[in-house]
């Protein structure tokens, strides 16, 4: 069975064809940071102008490079939601049209299942239940799986997810967008102890995560920062480019390793908890922000603590791709859980604010 994956949920469009939910075919992204670079984060018209520009191409380079026609094509998959709507419209109006158009069935997919999902593309024998992780740039969630498809929420973030916290740092410090992969390269060279930034949530009893506490910390030991003679780094709110200097740069890298180390402390240890509360055999990281390398590292040493394994996706599958929408989007059809023919998905609308239930029927 082939499937064409389409994600235009957020700020990367992507097409993929992906074989009986297991062997990606193709897996085509074409990203937009160099047009939201500038803003310092995604910026929801431009986002949606460029999902139209290069959809076709996308799904067109994704078919070329599988080498199969839209007619060999079985099921059409798309990013219901969550996302930005008018991005989400994109998708899913293109994919309506396809299928109705080739007569194919429709599978409306929600964006975190085929964060989860990204993980059997690798690794289709995980272990359940497991206690999956989603960070990216819009969700820091957490939960039980007690086997694929079956989802219940032990906690998710009551503020900034943890990828947009990365991503406004590195705003503040004029690094680029996205901001993760550069904050997880310079904290590399930065001292992880040289700051104490707050740990929110940590000693409470829930699974809630709440990040927006530590972007504040963040900025507020800035605008405190001066140099050997006393002279701010940075004044009020004015976080221009600063002239480069060893001295900024080796205080630059500690507060982003501080940073970085105080929101992975908090992610691994909600998650070592879940373990511990749960029957779970196996941990499951996915999202953008998985792809972090102390995120990684902490988190296989909380698995050889606890004696589950630790699963990552490899980073193309981390960040927002097509693939996973078609792997998410076998396994509902294969189940028969949620998909649309003829003209019953004519209904079918984006949905910005899905959230993920266990079972949807058609
Ligand atoms: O899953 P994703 O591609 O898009 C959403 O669904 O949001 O995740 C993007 C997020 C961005 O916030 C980006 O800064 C973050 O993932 N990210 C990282 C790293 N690579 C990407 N965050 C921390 N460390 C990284 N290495
Ligand atoms: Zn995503």
């Amino acid at each position: 069975m082939l499937i064409l994956g389409i994600e235009t949920s957020c700020d990367e469009t992507a097409a993929a064809v992906v074989a009986d939910g297991i062997e990606v075919r193709s897996n085509i992204i074409a990203s937009q940071h160099a047009i939201h670079a500038a803003y310092g984060g995604v910026v929801p018209e431009l986002a949606c102008r460029s999902h139209i520009e290069n959809l076709q191409p996308v799904i067109n380079a994704a078919l070329e490079q599988a080498h199969v026609t839209l007619h060999e094509i079985d099921v059409i998959a798309v990013t219901q939601g969550p996302g930005l709507v008018g991005a989400l419209l994109v998708g899913v109006s293109l994919a309506k049209a396809l299928a109705y158009g080739l007569g194919k069935p429709l599978v409306p997919v929600h964006h975190l299942e085929g964060h989860i999902s990204s993980i059997y593309l690798e690794y289709p024998s995980v272990p359940s239940p497991y206690v999956a992780l989603v960070v990216s740039g819009g969700h820091s969630d957490l939960y039980y799986c007690q086997q694929r498809g079956h989802y219940v929420v032990l906690g998710r973030t009551r503020d900034d997810a943890a990828g947009e916290c990365f991503d406004k740092i590195a705003k503040m410090l004029h690094l680029g967008y996205p901001g993760g992969p550069l904050v997880d390269r310079l904290a590399q060279q930065g001292d992880s102890t040289a700051l104490h930034f707050p740990r929110a949530m940590l000693d409470k009893e829930t699974f809630d995560f709440s990040f927006s506490g530590v972007k504040t910390a963040v900025r507020t030991h800035m605008l405190q920062m001066t140099d050997v003679q006393g002279t701010r780094f940075f004044q009020d709110d004015m976080f221009w480019p600063l002239p480069v200097s060893l001295e900024w740069e080796r205080c630059r890298n500690n507060i982003l390793a501080s940073f970085q180390q105080a929101v992975v402390e908090v992610l691994v240890a909600k998650t070592r908890r879940a373990v511990e509360q749960t029957e779970a055999r196996a941990i499951v990281v996915v999202g953008g922000v998985a792809c972090n390398s102390t995120l990684r590292q902490e988190m296989c040493r909380v698995g050889e603590r606890e004696g589950v394994p630790v699963f990552f996706p490899s980073p193309i599958l981390c960040t927002d791709n097509a693939a996973m929408i078609a792997c998410a989007a076998a396994h509902r059809y294969q189940m028969a859980l949620q998909y649309y023919h003829g003209q019953c998905f004519l209904k079918l609308d984006a949905q910005p604010n899905l959230t993920l239930s266990n079972v949807h029927s058609c």
